[in-house]
C-alpha cells in the first residue's frame, strides 16, 4: 500500500485500466509483461493517472482472458515473476501511483485444482466448494449473462455425473459461498496480494456470489453480508486500501453496494454509462440528468467510478428494450459489432473518431460526480478490430510509436498475442503515444491538459455536490458543482447543431465566471438570465468566483 495521504484518496483520483498483456513487451516474446509495464510507468505518470487497475494476471488457461483463474497464488509466467510484480508495485508507489487489481471471487477456471478435486468424486472434501445439482431446472429464474455462448447456467460434469453451476462460461464453475472454507480461502487470497503491496481490488462480478431458490440469485443479502465482512477485515488490517465493485445493475441495486459506508468504497456507475451515449444520440440531456438523480445521494466516504469504455463489450443489460434498440441502431451498425447484450467497440470508433464528441464525452466524465476511470489506449483514440473473437478486438497492443508492432514489441509480428490496429482511419502509425505527444494539438495532449485542470480543481470536481440548471434547449446540459466555497459551472451542448441557452444564475448576481482551461474571464453574472451560445458538441467548465474573491 502507498503509505500516507488521505483515506479518501480515491475520491480525487483518476484511474487507468490496464491489461498487462497488452501494454508493453519487455522480452520480445510478443506478450506484454510486468517488466514492460514498469518501463512505461513514467508514461502513466505523464498522463496524470493516480491509480492503475490491473486486469487479472494470475495463472490461467486464458479462456476468458484471465478471468478464469487456475491458481490464485501465482502469476501467469508470460507476465513475469512475483518479484517482477513486486518491483512494479513499488516503482508505481515511488511515483505516487497506486495499484489495484482484479479479484475474481465468483468463479474459478475448471483447470483450478480446487475444481479438479471437487469433480473427482462426490465425496471429495472439495466437493462442496462448488454448486452441484441433479436437476438443471434448479434456480430457473436466473438470467444467462453470456447469451451468445451459453444456453444454461448449469453444465454437466461427466466425471461425477452431476450438474455444476456457472454464471459465466461453462469452463468457469461458481464457488459455493455457503461453504465457510471458501469464504475463508478468499480472505486469504485478499491478504496474500495486499501483503504484496496492492492498494485494493476491483472486485469482479460481485452480485452473484450466493444462490437462493425463487430469486434472481443476484444482490442477495448474503452476498452483501460477505462483502461487509471483507470490508471489516480490510479496515482492520489494511486501512487505506479500497474495494471497487463491478455490479452491473439497475440504480437502486447498484447503490446498495455502498452499504452504510461499510461495504464498497467505490462502484462503477454502470447505470450512467449507456445513458451518456443515449443522450448523445438523442441530443437530449434528460437521460443523464435523470440517471444522475437516481444514483445520488450516496454515503460521503464512497464514490462512483465513471467510465465510458472498458475491456468488455459496452453492456446494455440494464436499459429498456427501446434504449437498447437505439444503441444498436446508432452505434453497432454491423452485426459483428454486437456481443451478448452489448457492443464490442472502443470509444473512438463508437463516435466515428469525432474529436468534438471525444472531448465532450471526456469533459463529461471528468466533471460529473465520481472518479473517472480511463481504459488504456482511449487517450490516443485507439481503434478496434471487430474481426477478432470475443472481446479481443478492444484489447489489442498499446500503440507507442510508428515502429514495427506499434513499438509494443520487438518480436516478429506473427508472434504478437494479437495483431495491432492497421485500419487506415485508426492506423497505429498516426495514433500512437510518440507521434501524438509531439503534436501540440493532439487529443493526447488535450487529455493531459484536462487532467491537470481536473487536478487543480480536484476538490470541487472530486467531492462537490451537483445541482442541475434548467435549460430551455434540451440538447444543453448544465450543472453547478459545489464544495465548501468552491463552485464550478459546467455546460455541454450534446447536439449535432449549435445551440443556445439562458441559465438562471440570478442568485449569483455580481459573481465572475472564468473559463477553467484558459482562465479567460467572461462577463459577470447579473440579474438577467446568463446567455450561452455553443457550437455543436462543445463544453464549458467555468470557475465561479464570488465578487470579493478577485
Ligand atoms: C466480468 C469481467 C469480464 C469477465 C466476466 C467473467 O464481467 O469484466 O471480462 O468475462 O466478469 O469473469
Ligand atoms: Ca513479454
Amino acid at each position: 500500500m502507498l503509505s500516507g495521504g488521505d483515506e479518501l484518496w480515491f475520491r480525487d483520483a483518476s484511474f487507468y485500466e490496464v491489461p498487462v498483456r497488452s501494454f508493453f513487451d519487455s522480452n520480445d516474446d510478443g506478450i506484454g509483461d510486468f517488466n514492460g509495464l514498469t518501463m512505461k510507468l513514467d508514461y502513466i505518470k505523464s498522463i496524470g493517472m493516480d491509480c492503475i487497475w490491473l486486469l487479472p494476471f494470475y495463472k490461467s488457461p486464458l479462456k476468458d482472458d484471465g478471468y478464469d483463474i487456475s491458481d490464485y497464488y501465482s502469476i501467469l509466467p508470460d507476465y513475469g515473476t512475483v518479484e517482477d510484480f513486486e518491483r512494479f508495485v513499488s516503482e508505481a508507489h515511488a511515483r505516487g501511483i497506486r495499484v489495484i487489481a482484479d479479484l475474481v471471487l465468483n468463479h474459478v477456471s475448471d483447470q483450478n485444482e480446487w475444481f479438479k478435486e471437487a469433480r473427482s468424486s462426490r465425496d471429495n472434501p472439495k466437493r462442496d466448494w462448488f454448486v452441484w445439482s441433479d436437476d438443471p431446472d434448479k434456480y430457473k429464474d436466473v438470467r444467462i449473462i453470456f447469451i451468445d455462448s451459453e444456453t444454461s447456467n448449469w453444465a454437466w460434469d461427466p466425471v461425477s455425473k452431476q450438474y455444476y453451476w456457472h454464471r459465466f462460461y461453462s469452463h468457469q464453475p461458481d464457488l459455493n459461498y455457503d461453504n465457510p472454507e471458501v469464504r475463508e480461502e478468499m480472505m486469504n487470497v485478499i491478504r496474500y496480494w495486499l501483503d504484496k503491496g496492492l492498494d485494493g481490488f476491483r472486485c469482479d462480478a460481485v452480485p452473484y456470489l450466493f444462490e437462493r431458490e425463487g430469486t434472481s440469485c443476484e444482490n442477495l443479502p448474503e452476498t452483501h453480508q460477505y462483502f461487509k465482512e471483507i470490508r471489516k477485515m480490510i479496515d482492520r488490517e489494511y486501512p487505506g486500501c479500497i474495494l471497487l465493485a463491478e455490479a452491473n445493475q439497475w440504480p437502486a441495486d447498484a447503490k446498495a453496494y455502498f452499504g452504510n459506508q461499510d461495504e464498497f468504497h467505490m462502484n462503477f456507475n454502470f447505470p450512467l454509462m449507456p445513458r451518456v451515449f443515449i443522450a448523445l444520440a438523442e441530443e437530449d440531456a434528460f437521460p443523464i440528468v435523470n440517471i444522475i438523480k437516481q444514483t445520488l445521494p450516496i454515503p460521503e466516504k464512497c464514490d462512483w467510478g465513471l467510465f465510458l469504455r472498458n475491456h468488455d463489450e459496452l453492456t446494455l443489460e440494464m436499459v429498456t428494450d427501446e434504449e437498447r434498440d437505439l444503441m444498436f441502431r446508432e452505434y453497432a451498425k454491423l452485426p459483428k459489432m454486437r456481443l451478448n447484450l452489448g457492443i464490442r467497440r472502443r470509444l473512438a470508433p463508437l463516435v466515428d473518431n469525432d474529436r468534438y464528441v471525444l472531448e465532450l464525452l471526456h469533459a463529461l466524465i471528468m466533471s460529473l460526480p465520481g472518479s473517472p476511470i480511463f481504459y488504456y489506449g482511449d487517450e490516443i483514440n485507439m481503434g478496434d478490430n471487430v474481426y477478432l473473437g470475443d472481446r479481443n478486438g478492444v484489447r489489442t497492443p498499446m500503440q507507442w510509436s510508428y515502429d514495427r508492432n506499434a513499438g509494443f514489441s520487438r518480436a516478429d509480428s506473427e508472434a504478437l498475442f494479437s495483431p495491432v490496429i492497421t485500419n487506415p482511419n485508426y492506423h497505429y502509425e498516426s495514433f500512437n503515444v510518440d507521434s501524438m505527444s509531439r503534436l501540440p494539438t493532439s487529443f493526447l495532449n488535450w487529455f493531459r491538459r484536462m487532467i491537470v485542470v481536473r487536478k487543480q480543481n480536484s476538490q470541487v470536481l472530486g467531492r462537490g455536490s451537483i445541482r442541475f440548471l434548467k435549460s430551455e434547449d434540451k440538447q444543453i446540459l448544465a450543472y453547478i458543482r459545489e464544495y465548501q466555497e468552491q463552485r464550478m459551472l459546467c455546460v455541454f451542448n450534446l447536439g449535432r447543431k449549435p445551440g443556445f441557452t439562458r441559465l438562471d444564475l440570478s442568485e449569483f448576481n455580481g459573481w465572475h465566471l472564468r473559463e477553467t482551461i484558459s482562465s479567460v474571464r467572461f462577463p459577470d453574472i447579473g440579474e438577467l438570465p446568463y446567455f450561452f451560445t455553443m457550437p455543436r458538441h462543445s463544453y464549458f467548465w467555468m470557475i465561479m468566483e464570488a465578487p470579493n474573491g478577485t
